[in-house]
């Protein structure tokens, strides 16, 4: 079921969090709120799921109005960074009890939470109680609770934050392939960008309270539309440098880089080089010390620091040893050069 913010506000006494904002999920969809924190994510979340009243705007489910709907009255399921499971109930109990409180008949009950059991793959657990299961068990009936009641939105608020990093990998594809098995439109809060790239068709990106962009990741992360866009997605970040731009772009100290096609600026401005742009795999250009090496299994960060003093990122496969205040000379991918205004914004 499609979902829709249409100038969405909210206030906390007379702070302003969110602005106005306008966001919508397709029918199906699975979304990315990713943002630093206190950029509003979870204010968002909580006004969908009837949490928070909105001080402003509309919020419709498949087009109905349902911004004065009560939270108990929205056919939303809600998964928190902590699950909150109900400690005393067996695994059984915690994912009937929204059944229950709908005083549904004991056999259906019985039967939905059968089938929920199954497809979040705890069928073996469902007389345990949450102190006797693992993160991610844990955070697995917290899942089938929140769809046990089928609702047409799922919403997932940091839901893999207290998982080791392995859970938290195999979680990730568990919590994708639940979303696409049931066709349920999804909004999952994240700061961690590499759990929005990697788990959601769309990513609203946030700051301060508006969306700065909204895009698929792939779309988002060859084409932010700022810095702080561009800073944002990458892991490991993207390198930022102060350039002046004329007939090549100048770094200084004799350093230059070819200009990128299509690019129309002149004067001071601000280039990104991602990690896997930079290296000897593109020939030469930039002369500098290495400066930093940290070996990351089958790759390799480098930094190297140039003769301005501005520190450049690779990531290289592992192969000849790079040491620490050794001299290289390595390319970039010119066509690759993001470039920005001094104030942020995509050139
Ligand atoms: N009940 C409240 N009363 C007053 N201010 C609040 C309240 N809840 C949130 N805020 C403020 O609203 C802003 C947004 O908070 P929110 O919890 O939505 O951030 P977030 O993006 O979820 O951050 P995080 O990643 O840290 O969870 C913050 O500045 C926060 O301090
Ligand atoms: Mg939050």
């Amino acid at each position: 079921m499609e979902l829709k913010l249409e100038k969405f506000t909210k206030r906390f006494g007379t702070t302003t969090v969110i602005d106005s904002m306008d966001l919508t999920v397709n029918s199906g969809e699975m979304m990315a709120l990713l943002g630093p924190s206190g950029c509003g994510k979870s204010t968002t979340l909580f006004a969908i799921c009837g949490i928070h009243r909105m001080n402003g705007g509309r919020l419709l489910f498949g087009g109905q109005d349902v911004t004065t709907v009560p939270a108990q009255r929205r056919s939303v399921g809600v998964v928190f960074q902590n699950y909150a499971l109900y400690p005393h109930m067996t695994v059984r109990e915690n994912i009937g009890f929204p059944l229950k409180v709908q005083r549904k008949a004991k056999a259906e009950i019985a039967s939905e939470v059968g089938q929920m059991a199954e497809l979040v793959q705890i069928s073996n657990l469902l007389d345990r109680r949450p102190a006797q299961l693992s993160g991610g068990q844990q955070q697995r009936v917290a899942l089938a609770r929140a769809m046990v009641r089928k609702p047409d939105v799922l919403l997932l608020d940091e839901p893999l934050a207290n998982l080791d990093a392995k859970l938290r990998l195999e979680m990730r594809s568990e919590i994708r392939r639940i979303q696409k098995e049931t066709g349920i439109t999804a909004i999952l809060v994240t700061h961690d960008q590499v759990e929005a790239m990697s788990m959601c068709d769309r990513i609203a990106l946030m700051r301060d309270g508006k969306i700065v962009q909204l895009d698929t990741p792939e779309g988002m992360y060859r084409n932010p539309k700022t810095q702080f866009v561009a800073g944002f997605l990458g892991n490991p970040p993207i390198s930022f440098l102060s350039v002046t731009a004329g007939d090549t772009l100048s770094l200084g100290e004799g350093l230059t880089l070819a200009r990128p096609q299509g690019l129309e600026a002149s004067g001071d401005i601000v280039i990104g080089i991602r990690p896997e742009h930079f290296g000897p795999q593109y020939g030469t250009g930039l002369e500098g010390v290495i400066s930093f090496v940290e070996p990351q299994g089958r790759e390799e960060l480098v930094d190297v620091r140039l003769a301005n003093g501005q520190e450049v990122r690779a990531i290289l496969p592992v192969g000849d040893p790079l040491k620490t205040g050794q001299h290289v000379n390595w390319g970039v991918a010119t066509d690759r050069i993001l470039a920005f205004s001094q104030d942020g914004a995509r050139l």
